[in-house]
């Protein structure tokens, strides 16, 4: 039976496909893939798509793919999605941040600080646990300019070398949890389908530990 995987674009693509390559995949075509969507590997009896990181959870809640490649975050943040974290690729390291300008003071301001960021989720959770009084204000894109224009008091993000936050002027005042991309499975796919999917979890766990 063959196997449809669903592989995060952007960020972790080519983490993703270095991945696959060292466990012996053929990825060429996923590599130049031009316009086409649905990408067979070369070697295996497998193909991918390619999408972005809340569709991969999408796809592979429904059974569309048996198998994603998404970061940690994205979980973090689709909570409710259902499917089995099967394996962490150790690849893609990065870790979620609160971070604010060094004059907002934002562990000792009373009553609700505002936060920006593209995970509210993950946001909120974190200052609840904290006891904190928090409005969330969902951002897309470029969360670090929300407080440097006064919109709000600090943000929580992903930081990967912490470049954009030094060039910014903002300090890491917490980290929230590490992350990393994970393999995720259908619930159903892993049941029909358990012998092909722990071959291709075997490949990549060898991988990870080459790659260690
Ligand atoms: C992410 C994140 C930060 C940046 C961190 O954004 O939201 O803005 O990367 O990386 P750094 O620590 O290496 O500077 P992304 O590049 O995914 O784009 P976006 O801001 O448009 O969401």
């Amino acid at each position: 039976m063959s196997l449809r995987i669903a592989l995060t674009k952007g960020r972790l693509e080519d983490k993703t496909l270095s991945m696959l390559e060292m466990a012996g995949y053929g990825t060429e075509k996923v590599r130049n893939k031009g316009r086409a969507l649905v990408l067979p590997d070369t070697v295996h009896d497998l193909d991918y798509i390619l999408v972005k990181s809340n569709d991969c959870i999408t796809y592979v809640d429904h059974g569309a793919a048996d198998l994603g490649v998404v970061g940690k975050d994205t979980l973090m943040e689709n909570e409710a999605a259902n499917y089995y974290e099967m394996l962490d690729l150790r690849t893609g390291c990065c870790c979620f941040i609160v971070a604010a300008l060094p004059q907002a003071d934002l562990f000792a301001k009373k009553g609700r600080i505002r936060i920006g960021t593209k995970y509210p989720h993950v946001a909120k959770a974190y200052f609840l646990s904290r006891n904190m009084d928090v409005e969330i204000i969902k951002i897309d894109g470029s969360v670090e300019l929300s407080p440097l224009i006064g919109l709000v008091d600090g943000i929580v993000d992903i930081m990967e070398t912490g470049s954009t936050l030094k060039a910014n002027g903002l300090q890491v005042l917490d980290t929230v949890a590490d992350i990393s991309a994970r393999v995720i499975v259908n619930k159903a796919s892993w049941k029909l389908k358990k012998e092909e999917i722990t071959k291709v979890l075997d490949d990549l766990k060898r991988a990870v530990n080459q790659n260690a």
